[in-house]
């Protein structure tokens, strides 16, 4: 019997081909949004990848696609029904509330990284388990605080070296804002329906909003003509709008107004944004996210606002400039006889506790093996051990770029060859 990986996941594994199998390049991106993270002044949260399926239908809604197709759900052996996650901000908010964390000094700034699984159709950059970079900001309406996020989405992707990148920007209004301007378009919709795609004619009654991520040419050119959310803006909205582009501006982020984002999760107030590559085909959104200053209260908290973003780690792998390997290595050890062995792994372990990072063999290589093994590993050092080493208590240094040799005594201990080794 032969097994492979289910279908929409993929391997990290030694060697792996693609930007998002090989291992270097998650610990790399990891630790970049780590360190931004830091910088920022969030904290890290680690939370369940499954929770009750409802906190997902409140949160990202009933009619979204997410919640309508593509949704992992389980019954557990207590007839609960439970989901895996598709996506982070509804486990974060809903522990913001059952912590009571509303009642600490506000904001709340937190991030997390994790797998998220949706049911969708498999293709380049699209999973059915991926793995966000995800921030929240629980607690503040400030638009700086929305200034923040994206340029903290922004700033992790420069640094990762995202291709031709560009942040999309839209305001959604609020609640309100949305209940006077989706009937609008739904009958707009409606008298063109004959010219619409079947899948956009499908989302009128359901989700309107979502027509315009349709990528028929018709649906598209006949969405140009729609009426737009940014018309039926109230006063509060706008000013709110205005003052996050003046802050964009003020932090150095780059962006452009598009007057036609819409987000496909329901959850959105005011601001929305999109990071895209360029670099990317079809799927070319390597991050988005928005306020979301209604959802505390709906999933049973006091009135705080929200806003957060939400990153495809494996598109932003793909999107990136991805680092050729360096050399991981320092040391490796020949051995040219067995009694060599356990002298070997006794000066290993005395340089890898002083985090020299090491190998030998385990392959029963002859002496020409391990030196081919040195040099594909790119160590800078081999340490020889055969009978004369052995002899003289010492062991053999070899540069492996000039090929240079000399004995380093180890009868006294490991400290000659850590000295030797740092120059
Ligand atoms: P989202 O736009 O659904 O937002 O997902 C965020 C990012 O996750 C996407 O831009 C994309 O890079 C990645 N992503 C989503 N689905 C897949 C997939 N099937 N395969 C590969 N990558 C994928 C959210 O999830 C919101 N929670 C973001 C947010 C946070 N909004 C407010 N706070």
């Amino acid at each position: 019997m032969n097994y492979r990986g289910p279908k929409g996941t993929y391997d990290v594994y030694p060697g792996g081909r693609e930007p998002h199998e090989r291992p270097e390049l998650w610990a790399w991106a990891e630790s970049v949004a780590r360190d931004h993270f830091r910088r920022y002044a969030y904290s890290e949260v680690r939370l369940p990848v499954f929770e009750e399926a409802q906190l997902f239908v409140r949160s990202v809604g009933e009619a979204s696609d997410i919640v309508r197709k593509e949704m992992f759900v389980f019954h557990d052996k207590g007839g609960r029904e439970l989901s895996l996650r598709p996506e982070g901000t509804a486990g974060v908010v809903r522990s913001y509330v059952e912590h009571s964390l509303y009642k600490v000094a506000q904001p709340v700034k937190m991030w997390y990284l994790g797998p998220m699984f949706r049911h969708e159709r498999q293709q380049k950059g699209r999973y059915r388990q991926h793995v966000q970079i995800g921030a929240e900001v629980l607690g503040s309406d400030d638009p700086l605080v929305d200034v923040e996020i994206i340029s903290l989405l922004y700033s992790i992707h420069q640094s990762l070296g995202v291709r031709d990148e560009v942040v999309y920007l839209n305001n959604l209004g609020d609640l309100e804002t949305r209940r006077r301007y989706v009937p609008e378009l739904r009958s707009y919709l409606e008298k063109h329906e004959s010219e619409l795609d079947p899948d956009s004619v499908s989302r009128i009654e359901t989700n309107p909003l979502r027509t315009f991520d349709s990528k028929d040419r018709n649906t598209q050119a006949l969405l140009a003509e729609a009426p737009v959310i940014g018309d039926y803006l109230s006063e509060e909205a706008r000013a709110h709008f205005d003052s996050v582009k003046a802050g964009l501006e003020a932090a150095g982020v780059p962006y452009a107004v598009d007057e036609r984002l819409v987000r496909g999760l329901d959850y959105y107030t005011l601001t929305v944004f999109e990071a895209k590559s360029a670099a990317l085909g079809a799927q070319d959104t390597v991050g988005g996210g928005g306020r979301y200053n209604g959802l505390v209260s709906e999933l049973g908290g006091p009135e705080a606002p929200g806003i957060g973003f939400g990153s495809g780690v494996e598109r932003i792998l793909l999107a990136a400039n991805a680092p050729e390997e360096g050399a991981k290595l320092d040391v490796y050890f020949v051995t040219l006889t067995p009694e060599a062995r356990l002298p070997a792994v006794s000066l290993a372990a005395a340089l890898r506790a002083e985090g020299v990072a090491c190998d030998l063999d385990y392959a029963d290589r002859s002496a020409k093996g391990q030196f081919k093994q040195a040099d594909r590993a790119g160590v800078r050092f081999a340490v020889i051990i055969g009978d004369e080493e052995l002899a003289k208590g010492a062991c053999k240094l070899r540069d492996m770029s000039s090929g240079e040799e000399r004995f380093v005594p180890v009868a006294d201990g490991p400290g000659e060859l850590l000295r030797a080794l740092k120059v």
